[in-house]
């Protein structure tokens, strides 16, 4: 089984924390190490190969040392000059996995996830193995608490050996999609990690998404070596079209299954995904820093260099840092990328 750990990611919700340079991934906001660092330190080091980390070319640095404080050798850093989402990403990395052997099983993990229970994860990676064994695409599920829009909804069949087939993807719904499925009952929530053959995913995407895999094939056959990176050409990548693996493939294909994850899991994709996994004092605030607060309530207050006052407010996100302060309203933090896009605008 070879990790490939999804790393090209911005991180944009997460500003001004995360930044384009300094990508939330790469940080340590929750537990030692950074989520990056997570990912890998929790693989069953046992059983898996040197992992392939799929990265944008600016980070190659971060990634690089990050490795090297774990002693980890890789077995390949694929350096995308732009990121053109997870289906070229994933394609890219299936690709040079294939040179070598192309039934070799990926487990693809996102780089920006939280997991609380390490054993009940790798119980669900052997669970896994087999339906990839047998060249199905596992999708991992997690029970969904609220109508988030941001993940994918998995519809499935029931079965007797907790092996599920999938009937139904629905990648980011609208809030009233959503609510519906939550009451309707029986979806899972993505949880973003996959396992499959290389030779599975590439002939799905191959089936659904010919562009993508045609960009990717092009581009992978051009990969250069550069003093331990791979870089992927900037010349024919910049043609591949930009989509996730949920929309190109996850939502088209009869042949993928679900495996569920009953563990502590979080996509630390948001400042109230954040708020919703730390501890808080009792007035249900989460404090990173120097605060004087009275009459707060259901805040996140993220302060490293001085001290914030608040009074008489209630579920205000406030994230200051030494060049941005941003203030929002708790329901609305999805939207922080719009922020984001607006500062490129005018720059
Ligand atoms: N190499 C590379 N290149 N990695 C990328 C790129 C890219 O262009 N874009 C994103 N990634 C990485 C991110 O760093 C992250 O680790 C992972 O791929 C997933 O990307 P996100 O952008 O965080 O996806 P998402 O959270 O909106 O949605 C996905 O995850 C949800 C659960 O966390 C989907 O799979 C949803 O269906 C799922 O519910
Ligand atoms: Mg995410």
């Amino acid at each position: 089984m070879i990790p490939v750990i999804l790393s090209g990611g911005t991180g944009t919700r997460l500003w001004p924390l995360s930044r384009q340079a300094y990508p939330k991934q790469f940080l340590s906001l929750i537990g030692e190490g950074s989520m990056f660092q997570q990912t890998l330190q929790r693989l069953p080091w046992r059983d898996v190969h040197s992992p392939v980390i799929v990265a944008n070319c600016d980070h190659r640095f971060l990634v690089q040392d990050q490795l090297s404080e774990l002693q980890i050798s890789p077995q390949t850093i694929l350096l995308e000059p732009f990121g053109r989402n997870t289906a070229p990403a994933v394609a890219l990395a299936a690709l040079v996995v294939a040179r070598d052997d192309p039934e070799a099983i990926m487990l693809v993990l996102p780089a920006d996830h939280l997991i609380d229970d390490g054993p009940g994860f790798q119980v669900a990676l052997e669970h896994a193995r087999g339906a990839a064994e047998r060249g199905q695409l596992v999708l991992f599920g997690i029970t969904p608490t609220r109508p988030e829009t941001g993940y994918g909804y998995v519809a499935v069949e029931p079965s007797s050996d907790g092996i599920m087939p999938v009937q139904r993807f629905v990648e980011k719904p609208d809030a009233a999609t959503a609510q519906d499925m939550l009451e309707i009952g029986g979806y899972y929530w993505n949880s973003g990690m996959f396992m499959f053959r290389a030779s599975s995913y590439l002939e799905e995407l191959k089936s659904h998404r010919a562009d993508i895999y045609e960009a990717c094939v092009a581009a992978a056959a051009n990969l250069r070596d550069d003093l331990g990176f791979v870089r992927v050409p900037e010349e024919i990548f910049k043609d591949c079209p930009d989509e996730s693996v949920d929309y190109a493939v996850m939502e088209h294909t009869k042949n993928a299954v679900l495996v569920p994850l009953d563990l502590g899991w979080s996509d630390v994709g948001s400042w109230s995904a954040l708020w919703d996994v730390q501890g808080k004092d009792e007035r249900q605030n989460v404090v990173v820093g120097d605060t004087c607060l009275e009459d707060t309530h259901g805040c996140l207050i993220h302060a490293r260099d001085k001290l914030v006052a608040m009074l008489g407010v209630q579920d205000l996100v406030v994230v200051d840092t030494k060049d941005a302060l941003m203030v929002a309203q708790r329901d609305r933090v999805q939207d922080v990328k719009k922020l984001v896009n607006q500062l490129k605008v005018a720059k």
